[in-house]
């Protein structure tokens, strides 16, 4: 795969689906290669990649396989049934992508870094745990000390239960308690977050990803700034900043579209013509982040942190907006 200066949201590459594997209830495991064998772009953990499904949407999955294995990419899809907000996207990859198929693929991008820490709480609900695997490897590797709670409907529906049992034998002995707690609804196990959380260490780094309500939950108990989040849904984003329209430039076609305040940038500049790839529209995958040269966003989303908002040089076009009269996208 080569390497192209595009922006992360116009980016994709052809991969074929080495393997599809069930791993856990309703979930199957992808690994992707590049068809002539090549190397495909490095990645850190808490990276994901863009589905692009036949419909032209992408889908959102985190990077789960093996970060020094530059010849695969694995993810993982958990089965949305439409009645419970399924929008296609898992359908697909279960029934009808096959071995052998190449499939469009964006990324990887990273919203979702592991900052270096002496000390760890990792927390996953469900499929959560796909972006903290190659974070708890990466502890593992840095000899940092490192817990990961595990929390499910059952066992059999959390994947790679047994990925993370070798990863906490094979790591050092530490002194405080189990490194691999799982937590299943169905034995009437609860996960206490009070325990867990309540007097944390303050150079604990706790990462957390899964339904909204655990997250609310551990950021309850948490202080903020040792807590980082991926979330499925998105947090309530903030009133728009200007309710006026502005102007956004895509600086690669020239081309000029003014946004109208129940428009969002992201249909406006399809509307101009231009190919960004979304999945979530409700900014919380990263999918339609693109690059801003010139302007004030409004940021509204539920994926960059405070750096990268402060920065102002990249935005999610399907939530945000403009604190300026102009923006210009790397377009
Ligand atoms: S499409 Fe998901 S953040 Fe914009």
């Amino acid at each position: 795969m080569t390497a192209t200066s595009a922006p992360p949201s116009t980016r994709r590459t052809a991969l074929r689906v080495a393997s599809k594997d069930a791993v856990a209830d309703g979930i199957v495991a992808l690994t992707l290669v590049d068809p002539a064998g090549g190397r495909l772009p490095d990645w850190t953990p808490g990276s994901h990649i863009d589905l692009v499904l036949p419909t032209g949407e992408g889908r959102q999955y985190s990077l789960c396989g093996d970060r020094w294995d530059a010849r695969t990419y694995r993810v993982a899809v958990r089965r949305e049934e439409p009645q419970l907000g399924g929008r296609g996207g898992s359908s697909w990859v279960h029934d009808v992508l096959a071995v052998g198929d190449l499939v469009e693929v964006g990324g990887p991008r990273n919203h979702f870094h592991l900052h270096p820490a002496e000390d760890y709480l990792f927390i996953a609900g469900g499929i959560g745990i796909t972006p903290l695997l190659p974070m708890v490897e990466a502890a593992r590797r840095l000899g940092a000390r490192w817990r990961l709670v595990c929390a499910g409907r059952t066992r059999a529906s959390m994947p790679f239960l047994d990925e993370l049992a070798e990863l906490a034998d094979s790591t050092a002995e530490q002194d405080d308690g189990e490194r691999l707690v799982v937590v299943a609804r169905d034995e009437r196990e609860r996960l206490d977050l009070e325990p867990l959380l309540g007097g944390l260490d303050a150079r604990t780094r706790v990462y957390a990803c899964g339904p909204a309500p655990l997250l609310d939950a551990v950021a309850r108990h948490c202080p903020p700034g040792q807590l980082r989040t991926e979330r499925f849904s998105a947090a309530e984003p903030p009133a728009p900043v200007r309710d006026a329209p502005f102007t956004v430039v895509l600086q690669r076609s020239g081309a000029q579209v003014e946004v109208a305040r129940d428009v969002s940038v992201l249909e406006a500049v399809r509307s101009a013509g231009a190919a960004v790839l979304s999945s979530c529209r409700e900014g919380t995958c990263g999918t339609c982040e693109t690059g801003v040269l010139a302007g004030v966003p409004d940021h509204r989303d539920s994926v960059l942190d405070e750096a990268e908002r402060e920065r102002g040089d990249c935005m999610l076009l399907c939530v945000s907006r403009s604190r300026s009269d102009r923006l210009v996208l790397d377009l």
